[in-house]
């Protein structure tokens, strides 16, 4: 089997490409990077730009799935401008895609998408499965991700299957939140954020690639979470990192004013609050390898 997978190069990608490695699973990638292209049988690196519409077709040689990953960090200042890229690199890399492909005579049957559980509106109280409907499109995040989940459903018109997984919090030593949140405790001036009642679903990085490649080879069509079952508030994720390093947590929580002066409007990642449901993946038969903070946190941090 070999899979196209675009976004290989990040933080979710180099995992998913391990896992695919370790079930036998050849892999394409596209980069927007000449730099960061390999020619090795099992791992071959192939360019795009989406911005210009620029793709190397033979990205799609003997390739029958693909895992679309691909779309500008959302740890930036959100300016107006890079708020566009966030949008725009997610809809031009899909775009571009499905194009190519009703364009060329391929064999890919599947393509499993990121999404994020940012689609969710934030609430303290609500637990969230997939059939929940979007209201209203309240945060700059929610309607991200509910274009680029319109965009991926466009696979389909060309007789491909599509899975879409929701991506919570990922939990990695190499990068992502994690690592941001452990800097500060770590210099003993970490806090909550907030009232520090939001929930935060996390997965671990482990768990989410290889619920990737769960779904692919059991050909799981639709949206599935992509979170472990026991999500938290974010004042225990934050004790439980401080826990884990021996580390004193004094500090007030930090005000919601405050985040917003030092980040702008991408403040709301850390205070937004989503509880949400992996139910349905383990109905699917998938089992979690983490189904709690703590075996979670000891493994990437000890
Ligand atoms: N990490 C999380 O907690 C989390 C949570 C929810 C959803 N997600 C979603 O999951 C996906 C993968 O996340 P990640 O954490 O692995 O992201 P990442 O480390 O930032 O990697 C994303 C990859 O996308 C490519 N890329 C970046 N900007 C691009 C652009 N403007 N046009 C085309 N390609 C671009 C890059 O590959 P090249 O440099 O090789 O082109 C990069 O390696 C993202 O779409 C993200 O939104 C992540």
């Amino acid at each position: 089997m070999r899979v196209l997978i675009t976004g290989a190069t990040g933080l979710i990608g180099g995992k998913i490409v391990k896992i695919c490695h370790q079930n036998g699973i050849k892999i394409n990638y596209l980069t927007t990077s000449k730099s960061k292209i390999n020619d090795d049988e099992n791992y071959q690196g192939f360019f795009w730009n989406p911005k210009s519409g620029e793709i190397d077709k033979e990205c799609f040689k003997n390739v029958t799935a693909i895992i679309h990953l691909a779309g500008a960090s959302v740890s930036k200042r959100w300016t107006s401008s890079y708020k566009k890229e966030i949008l725009n690199s997610r809809l031009e890399t899909t775009q571009l895609l499905v194009k190519t492909l009703s364009e060329i005579n391929h064999s890919v049957t599947q393509v499993v998408s990121a999404s994020a559980i940012g689609i969710y509106q934030d609430s303290l109280t609500n637990y969230y499965d997939e059939d929940y409907k979007v209201k209203d499109e309240t945060s700059f995040l929610t309607h991200v991700v509910k274009e680029w989940e319109q965009a991926v459903d466009a696979f389909s018109s060309l007789n491909i299957m599509v899975s879409k997984v929701r991506i919570g919090l990922v939990l990695s030593k190499n990068g992502g939140a994690l690592k941001e949140m452990v800097k500060p405790i770590k210099f003993g001036v970490g806090a909550a954020f907030g009232t520090g009642q939001q929930w935060q679903s996390w997965i671990h990085i482990n768990d989410l690639a290889r619920q990737f490649v769960y779904i692919l080879k059991h050909d799981l069509e639709g949206v599935f979470n992509g979170v472990a079952p026991n999500p938290v508030s974010n004042q225990e994720l934050t004790k439980a990192i401080a826990n884990i390093l021996n580390k004193p947590l004094f500090l007030p929580n930090i005000p919601k004013f405050f985040m917003k002066l030092v980040l702008g409007e991408m403040h709301t990642i850390l205070f937004e609050s989503q509880r949400v449901s992996s139910k349905k993946i383990e109905d699917n038969g998938f089992e979690f390898k983490y189904h709690h903070l703590q075996p979670a946190l000891e493994n990437l941090l000890k």
